[in-house]
Parts: C-alpha cells; sequence; structure tokens
C-alpha cells in the first residue's frame, strides 16, 4: 500500500469494536486472568498482548502499528516524549566502555542530556563528528552507535545517511537516527542503511501542539526486544490520551506537511530577499547546500527552517519579536500554528566552528495564510530597523 493509503488504514480494527471507525482509548494499569494459568502463561515473545499497563494496552500498538508500517520497520516502540526515545535507544544498545559517535548538529538536549550527562555518567565515551563529512577518521573499535539527525532541527544541514551508515556499518557500529523534521512520509530512513529511527511524536504526528510522545522503530527483532526492555525496566509508557492523540494526528499528516511546506516555500523565498536577512537555512531552497542531498532522500520539506540576520542587538531583536501577532515565542514545533525563536548556534558546537553574520532564529511556519505571516514579519522588521 502507498504511504497515504497506509495512513489512513493502519491501527485501527473496526471489525473488532462495533464497527467504530478509531481505536478505543484503553486506561488500564491492572489486566486480569480467568486462570491461573492463563496468568501464568508466558507469551511466545516477550512483551506480546495484554500484560500489564506498562507494556502497552491496544492503544498503543494501534499507534505503534501505524507508525511501523509506515516506517517500514520490524517493530515500534511507543514512549512517553521524544527525549526518552532517544534516551531509551541510547540507552539500550551502549553500555560502560562504548563509544558512540554524535553528529554535531543535533537537538540540544541530546547532546546535553543524553550524551553528555546519561551516557559520560554510565561510562559511555562520546565524540562529536562534523555532519558533512566522512566519519571514517572518528571511527574505534569501541564505536557501537552513530547517531546523526539530519536535516539538524537548529542548523538544517542535510547528512548523507547511506554514506554515513555504510561506514557505520562497516566497522560494526549501529546507526540511529532522529527523524523528527522529516517524519516517515517525508524521509524513510531504514530504506537507506538506517538501523533505528527514532521520532518526537510531539511534533508532526501529533500536529496540534497538545501532546509529549515519542515513537522508536526498529529492524530486528533483537533491536525490539531491547528497546522495548530498556522502556519497560526505565518505567516508561506513553498514556492511552497521548496514544489516540498521536494515532489521530497521523491520519492527516500528509496534507497538514504538503501545507506547511508549500507555505514555508513561499515565506523561505520572500525571507531570502529582505535585506535584514543574510541566509536562509532550509534544504529545500534551491541555492542551499544541502539542496542536492535533500532532492535525491527526501520527497518534500516540512515546516521548519532557520535564519541569519545581518548584526542587531539584542534590544531590537526583542522589539521586532515582542509584537509578533501570528507568530508566538515557544519551544517545540510541528503543531497546525506559526512559532519564532532565536536560536545561539555558535554555543552548541564542539567540533564544527559556526560563524555567522548575526543571530539566528528559528521559524515554524504553520498553516495559516502565508501572506499574513510575511506582512507580520515584515512590521517585525520594521521594528527591527528603527531600533
Ligand atoms: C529534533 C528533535 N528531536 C527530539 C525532540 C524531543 O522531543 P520531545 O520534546 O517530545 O521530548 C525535539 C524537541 O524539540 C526535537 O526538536
Amino acid at each position: 500500500m502507498k504511504k497515504d493509503t497506509l495512513l489512513v488504514h493502519r491501527g485501527r480494527k473496526p471489525d473488532e469494536n462495533f464497527g467504530i471507525v478509531n481505536p478505543p482509548v484503553y486506561h488500564a494499569s491492572t489486566v486480569t486472568f480467568p486462570t491461573l494459568a492463563a496468568y501464568e502463561a508466558k507469551p511466545k515473545r516477550p512483551f506480546d498482548g495484554v500484560q500489564y499497563g506498562r507494556t502497552g494496552t491496544p492503544t498503543t500498538f494501534a499507534l505503534e502499528d501505524a507508525v511501523n508500517a509506515l516506517y517500514g520497520g520490524h517493530d515500534t516502540v511507543a514512549v512517553s516524549s521524544g527525549l526518552a526515545a532517544i534516551s531509551i535507544s541510547m540507552m539500550a544498545f551502549l553500555q560502560a566502555g562504548d563509544h558512540a559517535l554524535v553528529a554535531d548538529n543535533v537537538y540540544g538536549p541530546t547532546r546535553q542530556r543524553t550524551c553528555d550527562t546519561l551516557l559520560k555518567r554510565s561510562g559511555v565515551d562520546v565524540t562529536y563528528f562534523d555532519p558533512l563529512k566522512p566519519i571514517t577518521e572518528h571511527l574505534k573499535p569501541e564505536t557501537k552507535v552513530v547517531y546523526i539527525e539530519s536535516p539538524g532541527s537548529l542548523t538544517f544541514e542535510i547528512i548523507d545517511v547511506a554514506a554515513v551508515a555504510a561506514e557505520a556499518k562497516a566497522a560494526g557500529a549501529l546507526v540511529l537516527m532522529d527523524n523528527t523534521w522529516a517524519t516517515p512520509f517525508l524521509f524513510r530512513p531504514l530504506d537507506h542503511g538506517v538501523d533505528i529511527v527514532i521520532e518526537a511524536a510531539t511534533k508532526y504526528i501529533g500536529g496540534h501542539s497538545d501532546v509529549m510522545l515519542g515513537v522508536i522503530t526498529v529492524s530486528t527483532e533483537e533491536q525490539f526486544q531491547r528497546v522495548k526492555y530498556t522502556a519497560n525496566a526505565m518505567g516508561n509508557c506513553p498514556g492511552p490520551d497521548d496514544c489516540y492523540l498521536g494515532l489521530r494526528g497521523l491520519r492527516t499528516l500528509s496534507v497538514r506537511l504538503e501545507r506547511h511546506q508549500k507555505n514555508a516555500i513561499k515565506v523561505a523565498t520572500w525571507l531570502q530577499g529582505r535585506p535584514e536577512v543574510s541566509r536562509v537555512l532550509y534544504p529545500a531552497l534551491k541555492d542551499d547546500p544541502g539542496h542536492a542531498l535533500w532532492k535525491r532522500d527526501f520527497s518534500g520539506a516540512s515546516g521548519l527552517f532557520g535564519v541569519i540576520l545581518n548584526e542587531v542587538s539584542k534590544d531590537a531583536m526583542a522589539l521586532m519579536l515582542d509584537g509578533l501577532e501570528l507568530f508566538a515565542m515557544g519551544a517545540s514545533w510541528g503543531g497546525y500554528e506559526s512559532l519564532i525563536i532565536p536560536i545561539e548556534l555558535a554555543k552548541i558546537r564542539t567540533t564544527t566552528e559556526w560563524s555567522a553574520a548575526g543571530p539566528g532564529l528559528r521559524l515554524h511556519i504553520g498553516l495559516e495564510d502565508p501572506d499574513d505571516l510575511m506582512e507580520d514579519l515584515e512590521k517585525g522588521f520594521a521594528r527591527l530597523t528603527a531600533a
């Protein structure tokens, strides 16, 4: 089945549910068994079936089934947030004495909280690599995980995923990728040599800024058992309402992404022509350094991109941002609404130098009319230059 059809049909079984279109929301901790034999019976496969709330209910399994079908994975584990998906995957495949090689452009908390705190505290050596260069010189016999994000959610470089995956594989390392920007709708990492895909379903899968959710899709049974065991051992389980909302968001992922892309390209192209803007970081634009790779690998772009302004004072920037009417300031993205935040790119890297004319902004272009969004920004630029 094509991906639009999978989006509509996977993760629901009306024939087992009175013909009702969507799966029920099971609120459950305790699951009871009618006999001692049933209580003591071990499932053929660990974690299969409905055992206890923490290991999942039919609502969880419905979301996992749909996401897994979209990614073309072996199986999928839903967890309580994107960052939980990142930390659980890393902890599942790394232990003391191992080395993890991580792209220098990853999401900030992946670096600060998962890698530099949890992993280092567990005795894992972590080094960062330039996402635009081959990883050969950084691979060690102890390298068990190569972790990437493409495009990086702040600087938007596109990684040659297949090339990195081939090098990692030859060195015996697993490749983990955060695919939150693209979702399975625009890029399927497992088809390009990635072993484990992570997505913050909080963003585009949820799509309405009202859910915290993460998904981990693996390519083998052994990987599934490790990830599921680690999530369970850490007591991580997503709430049933959040799984339901994730699944509900998934149904419209395709049409929303199409509009996010259309609007974002219009706003990004307009921004390129503004005198206040030094550079737009968005691989969907023809002159972006990542455009050729993006075109080769991705079937579209989402609505998140960066902008580097010419040098301006912090006060001027505050005047611009504080007065915006349609763009709200807030972390996260992937909802139906537009967002803008300042980003300090130079501070978030250790391996690659980042030099830019002025401060950075990250924009999420929502589903509003892009003409209204440009008008909002234009008035913001007027406040910026008047300051
Ligand atoms: C690229 C990326 N990955 C992961 C996450 C973490 O997701 P969550 O906020 O659901 O923990 C975020 C959140 O902003 C993100 O931008």
